[in-house]
């Protein structure tokens, strides 16, 4: 893992350890910011800012810069109650891609902290195979059943340990790992 990646994995274990993510907003556009600002801070210019440049992965691209603000207001005001629309939710965010890198990893978070307002419950994140997980992220904007059956095969009520959590960002970093797929491109 490269340097900028450790250190913001140490971030993310400390958002725990420090209690710090108790003062998260729980699911808001905001809250999605705060995680972000907290795994980045000093790593990148943009931590915890809305991006102003297009981007893509995979030959997908994300919502147009341009509209990007609008899109993240339509996408806060969507339901929430069900796990199915928490769901729908996550996979318009990732539609949204509003950063510039690190969406993956402050999404993770933002969607465990939905799960546990709204369900209390959250992903447990070791359960959920690497390939089959970005497999079923890349296919969402077609068709959300794949992670959302994925996600719902994993969900667990755990959510106060830490184990759960700790063991999350381990798995959530990883998935991120490699090189070839990592970065999003401008475009
Ligand atoms: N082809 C794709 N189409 C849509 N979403 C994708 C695609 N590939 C990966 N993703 C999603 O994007 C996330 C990675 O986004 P990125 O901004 O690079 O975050 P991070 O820097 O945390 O890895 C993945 O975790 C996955 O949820
Ligand atoms: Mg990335």
């Amino acid at each position: 893992m490269n340097k900028i990646d450790e250190l913001s994995k140490q971030k993310a274990y400390k958002l725990f350890d420090s209690g710090d993510i108790e003062k998260i907003e729980a699911g808001t556009l905001k809250g999605l910011c705060q995680i972000h600002k907290y795994l980045f801070d000093g790593l990148y210019d943009f931590a915890g800012k809305i991006r102003e440049q297009n981007i893509s992965k995979g030959g997908f691209r994300f919502a147009s810069s341009l509209y990007l603000n609008e899109s993240l207001a339509k996408i806060e005001k969507m339901p929430e109650i069900s796990f199915e629309e928490i769901i729908k939710k996550y996979v318009e965010l990732n539609i949204a891609h509003p950063f510039m890198e690190g969406n993956g990893r402050s999404g993770r978070i933002w969607l465990d902290l939905l799960l546990k307002k709204r369900l209390k419950k959250c992903v447990d994140w070791q359960k959920v195979d690497k390939t089959a997980y970005l497999q079923a992220m890349e296919r969402s904007p077609v068709n959300d059943l794949e992670i959302r059956t994925l996600l719902k095969e994993a969900l667990t009520d755990k959510i106060n340990e830490r184990e759960t959590f700790i063991k999350g960002i381990e798995q959530s970093y990883y998935y991120e790992e490699d090189e070839n797929c990592k970065s999003n491109v401008i475009v």
